[in-house]
């Protein structure tokens, strides 16, 4: 061992073990000056740690820490990674070896750990959709679903998770709704937070994505949202603000889109005045890969790091943020907030202290599936199930299994969340091959499993691009299973609700010929079902993961009862959309224009009930292989909380899940629409039992927000909380509170 680098490691070693005086090694290899290292000292806390590191930093080393690279080779800009980072990752940012500050290694996303393309895609676990994990109404499979993909990440090397994606579903057309988690603030912000919490167990950091108002992918880059203050306070950032309240990440990744008038990564009133000042968030505003646009506006309007160069059209920070800093324009107090706020969360998360190693480590692939069929199975929605179609009775002899490569696997949402999986893509003619692609389809056969589970009876498959030929199948056999796809993904939008290339044809063919017909989706989120009064049963599968075809074939014939609820209204048609056309569809590049939300905070199923709308199936619908009833419902207020408490019964024949859904509408006040998803809870419950359960109203939601005083107020007066099994449960219960004006603050806290 030559004598320098004996020199660095025992100072390393000295210098993370008390924190006290050594040699260090920089950057070239050369011993620098012995230098104190107290931020190492793991009894401080991460702001003072943050303070001390700072102060110890040169400015290039400063410079280096707020400039992040792509961590794949960019054909079309003639680059390549920086050599640290991990092949075909998203992310690299160099670190300060000389104090302690690992590099910072990055990789998508909110599903599990994925890889830009090229030839070395790791493999990886993928949870189901993020709207499928939204759909399981359950923070404890959100969290378990975090931790699992965030050990993925660790033991690949990586120190941040770019998950988190809480855009709320204003666009049922949005390529990207499959990454998130539904319409609802309340719980799309509940079960985000819990998945960043799972993640960040494994002392890395999760971003909060995408910050703010992102909706749609159509124009992402260039178009303007427009939006009052007061209603996306009480929309997509009350989704954001719950998720960063429950989930505490290291990092926020600001948006591509305008705000108002001013892109996302220098909108200095959702950055400083929203995020870090009224939220009081701590750690670091990283912009989404391609986002910034200036140095100085982007710089004093809160942006910490530029992320993914050379994704930028330009070096924004680097040396123009340090000509920046020199002459004035960008404070050098502002440098150092950037700086101070990366390390603050790489010390609060764990990031520092427990370094990720530089070899790949091994992973429990098996225990990771079981994560991931887990989700999957609490995630699924039976939409519709007459005359007792599910659970597949056993002793069919005949099953027609049509469509959706059912004979292969299961579909995968499509972009830079895309997680490759071990054994390889099971259509990988599917086009398209390349960005937005591959459409990945994970060798997890629904065909096989359903095969495996019934030895006796004969499963036959048609592919479906033979419509008579899937028919006479249909006609032959006891029970059809047909499964329609539609492949959604980051960088574009669907044109429309219905079913791509003719499955709502084949579907109704199918259904003509054999009326047992069964159909599983698997689709990015709602769709159209013009077929549904012909078929006896319709389960949504989201993208189920790469445990999906097993996850699929256990609720089909009932191992496990399915307990999902929708996380999003589907609509009948288009034309009961606030935007019945999607603003710039069909897409003309860097095309700008207004996207006006002006049904404000009345997102998903308040806009339904706003306009007496009705739509397919509603907010909260799901069936269970058994029957539920509610009772008891009592409610208190104590200090302006309203907790209610409520029995949710089982009267059915098997043990099941219900989600408790607490609504709350105004019965004097005036508010974006008659009512709110106020509270839910998930119960398992025995057939012929009862279990109790209660739910504590967060104030902001008995609330509407005043802008100008920048708080939330309860205006005095009745309010009516329904216990429902949806958004339009007939069979609900409710009771009435009374409740005297209150103010909260920004925060929902009481204000003093
Ligand atoms: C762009 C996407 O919008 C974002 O979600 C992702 O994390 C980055 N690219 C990095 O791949």
């Amino acid at each position: 061992m030559k004598l320098k680098t004996k020199i660095s490691l025992l100072s390393a070693a000295v210098a993370l073990c008390c924190g006290s005086v050594g040699a260090q090694t920089g950057a070239a290899g050369e011993v620098a000056a012995p230098a104190a290292t107290p931020w190492m000292n793991a009894q401080l806390g991460a702001e003072e740690r943050a303070r001390l590191a700072v102060a110890a930093m040169t400015m290039d080393e400063k410079l280096k820490l707020v400039y992040g690279y792509l961590g794949s080779d960019m054909e079309s800009k003639k680059t390549t990674r920086p050599a640290p980072s991990h092949k075909q990752s998203a992310g690299f940012i160099y670190g300060v070896p000389r104090l302690g500050i690992p590099n910072l290694w990055e990789t998508d996303a909110g599903v599990g750990v994925a890889s830009q393309a090229g030839p070395d895609a790791r493999p990886g676990t993928a949870l189901p959709s993020g709207l499928n994990t939204a759909a399981t109404w359950d923070l404890n499979t959100a969290y378990a679903g975090g931790a699992m993909i965030g050990a993925e990440a660790r033991a690949y090397g990586f120190n941040v998770l770019l998950a988190g994606g809480v855009n709320l579903m204003r666009e049922p057309r949005n390529g990207r709704n499959f990454e998130y988690a539904g319409e609802d603030p309340l719980l799309a912000g509940k079960i985000v937070g819990a998945q960043i919490k799972g993640i960040q167990s494994n002392r890395i950091v999760s971003t909060l994505k995408h910050y703010a108002l992102n909706d749609q992918e159509t124009n992402r880059t260039s178009l303007n949202v427009k939006i009052d203050d007061r209603s996306a306070r009480m929309s997509d950032l009350l989704a954001l603000q719950i998720a960063n309240v429950e989930g505490n990440p290291g990092a926020v990744m600001c948006s591509y889109n305008r705000v108002n008038g001013v892109y996302a990564c220098e909108n200095s009133y959702l950055l400083n005045e929203v995020l870090k000042k009224d939220w009081g968030f701590k750690g670091w505003v990283m912009s989404d890969w391609g986002a910034v646009h200036s140095t100085v506006p982007a710089a004093n309007a809160g942006l910490d790091q530029q992320s993914g160069m050379p994704f930028d059209l330009a070096d924004y920070f680097g040396p123009p943020l340090k000509e920046a800093v020199l002459n004035g324009w960008v404070p050098q107090s502002r440098l150092d907030d950037m700086v101070r706020r990366i390390l603050h969360a790489m010390f609060a998360h764990g990031v520092v202290d427990h370094p990720v190693a530089p070899a790949p480590q091994s992973i429990d692939f098996g225990a990771h599936a079981a994560v991931s069929r887990k989700d999957a199975q609490e995630g699924m929605v039976l939409l519709k199930n007459s005359a007792g179609a599910l659970p597949l009775s056993r002793s069919a002899k005949k099953i027609a299994v049509i469509g959706g490569y059912a004979d292969r696997g299961v579909l995968a949402g499509g972009g830079s969340s895309l997680v490759y999986p071990a054994g390889g893509n099971a259509a990988p003619e599917l086009t398209p091959k390349t960005w937005p692609g591959p459409v990945m389809v994970y060798p997890s056969s629904p065909l096989k499993a359903i095969q495996a589970r019934l030895p006796s009876a004969t499963v036959a498959y048609a592919d479906g691009s033979d419509r008579a030929a899937a028919a006479k199948l249909a006609r032959e056999s006891d029970v059809v299973l047909v499964f329609a796809t539609q492949w959604t993904g980051e960088g574009f939008d669907m044109p429309n609700l219905s079913l791509p290339d003719k499955q709502d044809e084949l579907i109704s063919t199918v259904a003509e010929a054999n009326a047992n017909t069964v159909v599983v989706l698997e689709t990015g989120g709602p769709v159209t079902m013009p077929w549904l009064p012909k078929v006896s049963a319709v389960l949504e599968a989201w993208y189920p993961g790469t445990s999906g075809g097993e996850a699929i074939a256990g609720v089909l014939l009932g191992e496990v009862n399915p307990s999902g609820r929708l996380p999003a209204t589907f609509p009948a048609s288009e034309s009961q959309l606030p935007r019945p056309a999607l603003d710039g569809f069909p897409e003309v590049a860097d095309r700008r224009f207004d996207v006006n939300y002006s049904e404000g905070a009345a997102v998903g199923y308040k806009w339904f009930d706003l306009k007496g709308l009705t739509p397919l199936f509603p907010f909260g619908h799901g069936l269970s292989y058994t029957e539920f009833a509610f009772s008891d419902l009592a409610a208190s207020v104590k200090g302006g909380v309203v907790r209610a408490s409520f029995t949710v019964k089982n009267t059915g024949k098997v043990a099941g899940k219900q989600v408790a859904q607490l609504y709350v509408s105004p019965l004097t006040a005036r508010w974006e629409a008659p009512k709110r998803l106020a509270g839910f809870q998930k119960v398992e419950v025995q057939p012929g039992a009862g279990v109790q359960a209660s739910v504590t109203v967060d104030p902001r939601l008995l609330a509407v927000f005043d802008s100008a005083s920048k708080t939330w107020k309860v205006a005095k007066g009745d309010y009516k909380l329904t216990l429902a099994a949806s958004a339009a449960d007939s069979k609900a219960v409710s009771t009435v509170v009374h409740l005297d004006a209150a103010v909260y603050d920004v925060n929902g806290k009481p204000s003093r």
